[in-house]
């Protein structure tokens, strides 16, 4: 029974390590200092979210993360190995959808499995196994239908569902979100959370969610991370308690408004430095 104990996840290394994280963009004194002395670690299946001040460097993590930047300083390391060019087992999805318009919702989705190794090399045979796939995927985000139509014809909130499906796809390990519902109603938003969590539920990736709304943050994640202003660097963690996110109503009770409360004092801290 050695297996299963190195196999529950408590002697694992993180699946993402950051330690004294620097990252400037531009040259000499014409450069900016974006992130300054990050450390992070993330375990395999934890769902993160990153929050802070506009500017202090949550989209500039995603891309040290997913390998589109190198840190100046310091070292990211994912899945043991140092981060030296982008990732392929990482999918993304932004605040703006960025379906191509000319391409249907199925075709869409099936993009990554198009483009990116090792799926490309068998796309055409395996083309009946992805469409089965991406079903799998509508079905389990609730886009009924959908599949022949075109972005331009689904409203925002289908947009978002199909995006979210598209970055899922090619099964990636670790799913970055930057500001993903940011554009969409409350309602839509709302719904959007539980279809996420569903979805991290029963597949078990690992989230990193860059986010204005600490009612989102306290709902969706276990750890939630404050930034400073720029130079961004971590300045309160936080574990939600699960009290906060089981069911939607969930977020009426007086902890949770406790738990958003504090975190909105931290986010005001970093707000007033300077
Ligand atoms: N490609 C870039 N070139 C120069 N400056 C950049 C670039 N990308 C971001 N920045 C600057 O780096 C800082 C951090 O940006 P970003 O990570 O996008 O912040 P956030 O997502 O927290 O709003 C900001 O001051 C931003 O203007
Ligand atoms: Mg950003």
């Amino acid at each position: 029974m050695m297996m299963k104990r190195e196999d529950d996840g408590s002697t694992r290394r993180p699946l993402v390590e950051m330690s004294g994280v620097s990252l400037t963009y531009g040259e000499g004194s014409d450069g900016l200092l974006a992130l300054q002395g990050v450390d992070l670690n993330i375990r395999q299946g934890e769902f993160v979210a990153l929050v802070g001040p506009s500017g202090c460097g949550k989209s500039t993590m995603l891309k040290l993360v997913s390998g589109l930047r190198q840190a100046k300083t310091g070292a990211v390391v994912v899945a043991g190995r140092e981060v030296d060019r982008p990732l392929k087992f990482v999918g993304m999805a932004f605040q703006s959808p960025a379906l191509l318009p000319w391409r249907n919702i199925l075709s869409n989705v099936m993009l990554p499995l198009e483009i990116v190794e090792p799926h490309c090399r068998t796309f055409k045979k395996d083309l009946a196994a992805n469409v089965e796939r991406a079903r799998a995927l509508f079905r389990q985000v609730g886009l009924k239908e959908v599949e022949k139509r075109y972005p331009w014809q689904l409203s925002g909130g289908m947009q978002q569902r199909a995006s979210l499906c598209r970055s899922l796809i090619h099964e990636p390990k670790l799913l970055l979100l930057d500001e993903p519902f940011g554009a969409l109603d409350a309602f839509t938003r709302e719904d959007l959370w539980d279809t996420l969590k569903a979805l991290w539920k029963a597949q078990g990736f690992t989230v990193v969610l860059v986010t204005h709304d600490l009612a989102e943050a306290t709902y969706l994640a276990d750890t939630v991370h404050v930034f400073s202003q720029r130079p961004g660097r971590i300045i309160h963690s936080r574990s939600i308690p699960a009290e906060c996110r089981r069911t939607r109503d969930d977020r009426y009770t007086a902890l949770f408004a406790e738990e958003v409360a504090s975190l909105r004092e931290f986010v005001g801290h970093a707000q007033e430095e300077h």
